[in-house]
């Protein structure tokens, strides 16, 4: 209790709290929309819900697409290696901002129990549809946490970028929870052309809330190569929950849900649980934890 109210103490006021996004270098609208450095900005971290593919690919609905990194600023996955991001509300919470003086453990400024969950909520209250109210990363506890993804394109123009050749290479489960967050590189990434790649972070949340996605864009590069094999197209991920046998093997796109168009995945019914499908990046979906080895289609998992 004391620990929340210091925290909340040392935030002060004017910072806007919305949903959850991974902070990097080489992220897309690191310093918002309007042209200035914004060290508040949230603008990536807005959820995409009902929109059209045009609005939703790549955030272009608030002008993220149109804010690309500082020319160099590249994401840097390191073949075999990890790399590590922040997964916070908003920028005013991460190194990137403040020269890190708002840093917590969680992607809220604040300080929560080790164990935060809806039976150990630190002094906060649970939010009307039974979650963690405060960061909003839509989960009951870290283990109900949705799972998180990054893909990439091995294209080094964004308007070369498709759902077919962006296709997801890392997977971590029970986030977004904690905000640093690392995501395994298979090895078999080969190098990026000369301008680099581009990669995207995604993460659909299990209820708690409007059932919406996240698609996020960054500037990246493959640092130590070794593989010379191209990455192959992206199928559709397809539901799969309980049967291993029915998921869509080999590389995948992400997942493009409850929007006006450009889906490709489309669901109805009930999982096992008993709430509405949720095509989350876990194996419900067929997105094994950590690296996607198979995404050149001669993988050794699926
Ligand atoms: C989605 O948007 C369409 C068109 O704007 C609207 O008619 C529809 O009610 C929206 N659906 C939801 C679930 O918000
Ligand atoms: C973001 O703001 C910083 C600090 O003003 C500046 O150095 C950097 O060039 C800006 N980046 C972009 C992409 O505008
Ligand atoms: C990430 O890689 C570093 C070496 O670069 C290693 O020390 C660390 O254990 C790795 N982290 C994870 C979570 O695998
Ligand atoms: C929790 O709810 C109670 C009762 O509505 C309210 O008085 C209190 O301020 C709330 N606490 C927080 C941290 O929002
Ligand atoms: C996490 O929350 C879910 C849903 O409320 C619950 O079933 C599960 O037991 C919880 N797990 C832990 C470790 O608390
Ligand atoms: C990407 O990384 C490779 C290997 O370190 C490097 O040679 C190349 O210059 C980098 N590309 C860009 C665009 O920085």
């Amino acid at each position: 209790m004391r620990a929340a109210i210091l925290g909340a103490a040392v935030l002060g006021t004017g910072v806007a709290q919305a949903h959850m996004a991974a902070w990097a270098t080489g992220m897309y609208c690191r310093n918002g929309t309007t042209g200035t450095d914004n060290q508040n900005t949230a603008d990536a971290v807005a959820p995409l819900f009902n929109l059209t593919f045009t609005d939703w690919w790549f955030h272009h609905y608030n002008g993220c697409d149109e804010f690309p990194p500082s020319p160099g600023d590249f994401l840097e996955l390191p073949a075999g290696g990890n790399f590590s991001v922040e997964i916070a509300e908003n920028r005013a919470f991460t190194s990137l901002s403040y020269g890190g003086s708002k840093v917590t453990e969680w992607g809220d400024g604040k300080t929560h129990p080790e164990d935060y969950s809806i039976t150990n909520l630190g002094g906060y209250n649970i939010t009307s549809s039974g979650c963690i109210p405060s960061p909003n990363m839509h989960a009951q506890n870290e283990s109900m946490a949705a799972g998180t993804a990054f893909a990439i394109s091995y294209n080094s123009d964004l308007k070369d970028v498709t759902p077919e050749n962006l296709v997801v290479f890392s997977i971590r489960y029970h986030t977004p929870f904690r905000m640093v967050t690392s995501y395994d590189v298979p090895a078999a990434l080969p190098a990026c052309p000369p301008g680099g790649c581009h990669c995207a972070w995604g993460w659909v949340p299990d209820h708690c809330g409007t059932p919406n996605i996240y698609m996020e864009g960054f500037r990246c590069n493959v640092t130590g190569a070794t593989s010379t094999t191209p990455v192959a197209p992206g199928k559709p991920p397809v539901w799969c929950e309980g049967d291993s046998l029915a998921c869509q093997p080999g590389p995948k796109q992400m997942v493009y849900w409850n929007q006006l168009d450009g889906n490709n995945v489309i669901l109805d019914g009930w999982q096992l649980e008993g709430n509405g499908k949720s095509p989350g990046y876990n194996m419900k979906m067929g997105f094994y934890e950590g690296m996607h080895c198979s995404i050149s289609g001669v993988g050794v998992y699926d």
